[in-house]
């Protein structure tokens, strides 16, 4: 859909986010033929720098980061670029955005910085009369260390912007297999008859990574896995599994029923949640040696078991894992349905399962497992196979011209539409849960388990489902 000409000014447009995701995806909106004629996009940040320089940025950066994309015409792009030096908590460059920026036009404002700055920039931007309707704001996570904290960034929100206005991003919404999720669900009528309690055993969410926080020590000595990645990416892939069906796809009928998913979570018993730190490797430094805090007692790896206390799903555990520097990076969900009620076969047949697969990356796809029999004359043994759909192979060069979170969800704030972005009250309610996890180990002084590099975690973790007579599936690329 084609928007009109509008204004993005990047806070932090120095800054690594901009670097490496934002910069590149407007390029690559540019290039797919989306920004219109007279858009602009205005870096401000705290550096005296001119337009010419901040293009030179600009332009290293996509050198670096924007992939395969690129187009013959990086020139009209960079003169789409114009820079200026902001003080975010003091008075210098303000009046000058202002005069910058066009009142008749969509003006969004990407709060590239801390959360420590978003008060503030919301209160500047009010100030400058440049929070009015056109006006959005678009703020990254983490949204909050706590509950307490996001409450606190919420209602410094509020007093400047509507919620309408506030675009909350939470990356994993704008991947395209995500979307998918929501499409298989409701766009199909086979799955969602069988989507609850009485057909499906449990879902097991993975988040697996190859990568360390090396480079990123700071921040995730403080975050931990559980608060950079289940509070928030997992979460939602929780919610997209779990909610009822929303009665149309439009921003509040989705999150409205998300919301509910996260507020039938039951609290996590201490025994459901195991945390792991990865070990040195040879040479290769470990968890602690990249937070560079020999203490550490922060998880880079943990893996826990959810209910939800609600109609549909009552009694079908919902297990989450992540962690970084395992064995493959692969993101997925399996719906793992129940055993047949009787087997016709005989105990000979073995037990088979359907599992419903979609895998968010890589070779994003669905997996459905289906028994069959074993071909052959030999009776009647049954197999599993695959109905396997690689959507790259399924949809051929369509697949490839896919959009990337950032370029989705950028765009969509340009259009105005907030369905893939988090109200506040649903960053709450995530925090709400969590909190009480966390501060559990907190009080306790709780010292992780530790893994291997290349490994699927602590052995507890498979404890954790082999006590239910179930298993995690094999973390593969
Ligand atoms: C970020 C986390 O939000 O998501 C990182 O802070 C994590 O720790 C990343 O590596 C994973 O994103 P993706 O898109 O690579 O799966």
């Amino acid at each position: 859909i084609p928007v009109d000409p509008f204004d993005l000014v990047i806070i932090g447009g120095t800054g690594d986010l901009a670097r490496r995701k934002i910069l590149p995806a407007l390029y690559r909106r540019f290039c797919a033929g989306q920004m219109p004629d007279g858009a602009r996009v205005i870096g401000a940040a705290r550096s005296d720098m001119d337009d010419a320089a901040w293009r030179d940025f600009v332009g290293a950066a996509l050198d670096e980061f924007a992939g395969a994309a690129g187009c013959d015409d990086r020139g009209r792009f960079l003169s789409m670029l114009s820079y200026v030096t902001l003080d975010a908590l003091g008075a210098r460059g303000w009046d000058k955005l202002a005069e910058m920026l066009d009142s008749s036009r969509v003006r969004a404002f990407y709060f590239s910085v801390g959360p420590r700055l978003f008060g503030p920039l919301a209160e500047r931007l009010q100030r400058h009369g440049l929070a009015d309707e056109g006006a959005r704001i678009v703020v990254e996570k983490p949204f909050g260390h706590d509950l307490g904290s996001a409450r606190a960034l919420n209602v410094a929100l509020a007093q400047h912007f509507d919620e309408n206005q506030i675009y909350r991003i939470d990356h994993y919404l704008g991947k395209e297999t995500v979307q998918n999720l929501m499409a298989i669900r409701f766009g199909n009528m086979l799955f969602e008859p069988l989507w609850n309690s009485q057909y499906v055993d449990h879902i097991q969410i993975t988040v697996a990574e190859t990568v360390g926080v090396n480079g990123r020590g700071e921040y995730y000595e403080r975050a931990g896995a559980m608060r950079d990645m289940v509070q928030n990416h997992m979460m939602q892939l929780l919610c997209l599994i779990a909610m009822e069906p929303p009665a149309k796809f439009e921003p509040d009928a989705v999150r409205d029923e998300k919301l509910k998913v996260i507020r039938a979570l039951d609290p996590v018993e201490e025994t459901d949640v195991v945390r792991g730190q990865y070990l040195a490797d040879g040479a290769q430094p470990g968890f602690k040696e990249h937070v560079e805090n020999a203490e550490s007692t922060t998880e880079s790896f943990i893996a826990l078991k959810a209910r939800i206390s609600n109609w549909r799903w009552a009694g079908t555990p919902f297990y989450l894992r992540t962690g970084k520097r395992l064995r493959a990076r692969t993101t997925e969900i399996a719906v793992v349905f129940k055993d047949t009620p009787h087997s016709i076969f005989g105990p000979e047949a073995g037990q088979h399962r359907n599992i419903l697969t979609i895998r968010l990356q890589p070779n994003e796809g669905i997996d459905l497992g289906v028994t069959i029999k074993e071909p052959g004359p030999g009776g009647m043994r049954l197999i599993d196979v695959p109905l396997d759909m690689t959507f790259a192979q399924a949809l051929g060069p369509e697949a490839e011209g896919v959009p990337d979170a950032y370029e989705r969800l950028i765009m969509d704030v340009i259009r105005g539409n907030q369905t893939l972005f988090m109200r506040g009250d649903e960053v709450e309610a995530a925090w709400a849960w969590t909190d009480p996890i966390i501060a559990r180990w907190e009080e306790a002084g709780q010292v992780p388990l530790t893994y291997d590099t290349g490994s699927s975690g602590p052995e507890e973790a498979l404890a954790l489902m082999h006590r239910d007579g179930r298993r995690w599936r094999e973390i593969r690329a």
